[in-house]
């Protein structure tokens, strides 16, 4: 290389390095994106597909969605879910104590825009009071027992789908560590939850549900787990309810469409019960985002894929509902990796609608087919 071509030959490269890297360098941070304030009723727009719903809180924690969200953006929902409040320990906290408040705003404030409701959860290893299991077997059966008739009779008619039992196995067995199963001695609990949800309300569908079900290990889990416990013969389990807590890149639409299949082929029905999708990938050490065009439309992409494969399953799918309405309220805004963060907030966004409520593009792009 001549000497003097040296200065020049830098500049080249600065200009080349510049450009290569799409002018990043130079330019300023994007600015977030905006979201949409006209939008269509994305409930309507599924009607002949499958039910849309949200989940929600009635007031525990104080927030009422319902009076929270814009009318605009509660209404495009045609199925309802408690986020919390029907949970054993907020719905019984003492035994014979019942907080039917919010769980009532729910079903009321559902059934008053003609939706639907799922009733999250009946039995769960999380979020239920130690004194429902406490004693002998046959002492925590009895409160069981006396839990579900309360509670799901309470709403009798009134909720289209019980989550039933709620994360009763790891990916190779038995929730062993579950203070059901620990009372009980084995997974026979499981046979009794849904007997007395069945005694309850026999016209609501009886669902288990979990996550991570589209991990073969679990989804064949679960599978045996069924077959074993003879749920669907005996027990009247009615269906599947798949989480859902995904990412941008997992699952793979092929793992998706085999467990819609695993458990259609078992005559059960198949719901997306906690639809989100976490753009950190469950990265505790990853920085909060902005949500950037470049985010808004791999978040539209990603959706948009998956609500392609769920219509093309619509005849195996009978409700898909999203864990949250809009990015300010939703489980994921927290870093989840206490090395990094301990319980700090960091933004996610999962949701349809955006922190200032307003439509995002991936709402968009679901309800454009
Ligand atoms: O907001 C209150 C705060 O005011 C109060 O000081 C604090 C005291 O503990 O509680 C705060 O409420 C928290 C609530 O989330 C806020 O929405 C509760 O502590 C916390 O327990 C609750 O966590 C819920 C979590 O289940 C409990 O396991 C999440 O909201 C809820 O989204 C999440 O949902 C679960 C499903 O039920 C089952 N599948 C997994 C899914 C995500 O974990």
């Amino acid at each position: 290389m001549r000497k003097n071509a040296r200065p020049m030959y830098w500049a080249t490269a600065a200009l080349i390095l510049v450009f290569s890297f799409g002018c990043d360098l130079l330019s300023p941070p994007k600015e977030p994106a905006t979201g949409f304030t006209e939008f269509g009723n994305i409930g309507e727009l599924y009607e002949s597909y499958f039910p849309i719903g949200a989940a929600v809180s009635g007031g525990e924690y104080g927030t009422n969605s319902f009076t929270y969200y814009p009318a605009n953006v509660v209404s495009v929902f045609s199925s309802f879910v408690a986020e919390n409040c029907m949970k054993p320990a907020l719905i019984q906290p003492e035994e014979g104590t019942f907080e039917w408040d919010a769980a009532d705003v729910i079903v009321d404030a559902a059934e008053a825009r003609g939706a639907v409701v799922r009733g999250h959860t009946l039995v769960w290893h999380s979020q239920s009071p130690a004194w429902m299991t406490a004693g002998t077997k046959e002492e925590a059966r009895a409160r069981m027992r006396a839990h579900i008739l309360a509670v799901a009779g309470r709403y009798t008619g009134r909720i289209s789908a019980w989550d039933v039992v709620n994360e009763a196995v790891t990916d190779y067995g038995y929730r062993t560590d579950s203070p059901w199963y620990t009372v009980y001695g084995d997974a026979s609990y499981i046979q009794d939850a849904f007997d007395y949800a069945y005694e309850a309300d026999p016209d609501a569908k009886l669902f288990y549900n979990d996550y991570g079900v589209v991990n073969a290990s679990k989804r064949n889990t679960i599978k045996n787990m069924i077959t074993e416990l003879r749920l669907k013969e005996d027990h009247h389990l009615a269906g599947v309810g798949i989480q859902a807590h995904w990412n941008l890149n997992w699952p793979s639409l092929n793992e998706i469409q085999a467990t819609i299949d695993t458990f259609s082929d078992m005559g059960l029905e198949v719901q997306f019960t906690e639809l989100d999708i976490d753009v950190y990938g469950g990265d505790g050490s990853i920085a909060e985002k902005v949500l950037t065009d470049d985010l808004e439309e791999a978040l539209a992409d990603r959706y948009g894929e998956i609500f392609a494969l769920f219509r093309q399953n619509a005849e195996k799918i009978t409700n898909v509902t999203f864990w949250g309405i809009a990015d300010d309220h939703t489980w994921l805004n927290r870093f989840w990796d206490s090395t990094y963060h301990n319980d700090e907030f960091r933004q996610n966004y999962p949701m349809p609608f955006n922190t200032n409520h307003e439509a995002k593009r991936l709402y968009m792009r679901i309800t454009d087919f």
